[in-house]
């Protein structure tokens, strides 16, 4: 898989994600289901963007003991989705629980990637919090040499945090990274930002771009506007 936009399809009935996707015509853009959407429409939204011809991250994060993983991504997996992820903290064992749970009887299975710290956590609260000394970016790097060591593809991190994984992990490894903004755009809630042009140059391999697309008055442009800044 080369480098490409994903879109995050955070709605909250299928009625209203149809209703988006119906607006691409001439294109199949890759989406991101998340747990809103997920939760509120069960298994049968994924089955019905794919038969539609789109490529689907399933951003479910799971964390769990390595049986339940493995067992739920067996599930996932048999759902034909191109891409999911859970948390790294869940450890090296649940990690590769997870990637038997995925690979299927044919030796085929979805791209897993892992979540490092999520990137609403600052540092001053996992350490205070979660009790972890290091610094983040160095709890970063650990959480994602893990995943490399469990046999996973890549992490989800922000774009501003790409460069030092590829450079510890090396170029092969995916990063997934959310976190992105035209530059005369919104911000909202996000606060690591940067444009698709730059999180090219910093080397993401896919942006995840929610409110951007979804919230633009021509989606449809929007998305091209991504795709012409970050795929070129
Ligand atoms: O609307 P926006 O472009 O901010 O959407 C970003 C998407 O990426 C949302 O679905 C959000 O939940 C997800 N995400 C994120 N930061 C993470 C992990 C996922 O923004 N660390």
């Amino acid at each position: 898989m080369g480098r490409d936009v994903i879109i995050a399809c955070d709605f909250d009935s299928a009625e209203k994600t149809f209703a988006f996707l119906d607006r691409f015509t001439e294109e199949k853009p890759f989406v991101k289901i998340g747990m809103e959407l997920f939760y509120a429409e069960g298994p049968s939204i994924v089955r019905e963007i794919k038969k539609r011809g789109h490529k689907i991250f399933l951003d479910l994060k799971l964390h769990d003991i390595p049986n339940t993983v493995k067992k739920s991504m067996a599930v996932l997996s048999s759902l034909d989705v191109d891409m999911t992820n859970l948390h790294a903290a869940g450890t090296i064992d649940m990690m590769k629980a997870a990637l038997e749970g995925l690979t299927r009887p044919d030796g085929t299975r979805p791209v897993l990637i892992a979540v490092t710290q999520l990137t609403s956590t600052s540092e001053e609260r996992m350490q205070n919090e979660l009790l972890i000394n290091a610094g983040i970016n160095e709890t970063i790097i650990k959480y994602a040499n893990n995943a490399k060591a469990a046999g996973l593809d890549g992490v989800v991190c922000s774009p501003l945090e790409a460069g030092m994984v590829k450079e510890s992990c090396g170029k092969e490894f995916i990063t997934v990274t959310p976190g992105v903004r035209f530059a005369d755009g919104e911000v909202g809630d996000q606060v690591r930002v940067t444009t698709p042009a730059k999180a090219k140059e910093i080397g993401s391999d896919y942006i995840v771009v929610g409110r951007p697309v979804t919230q633009a008055d021509d989606p449809v442009a929007a998305y091209r506007r991504c795709v012409k800044e970050f795929v070129g």
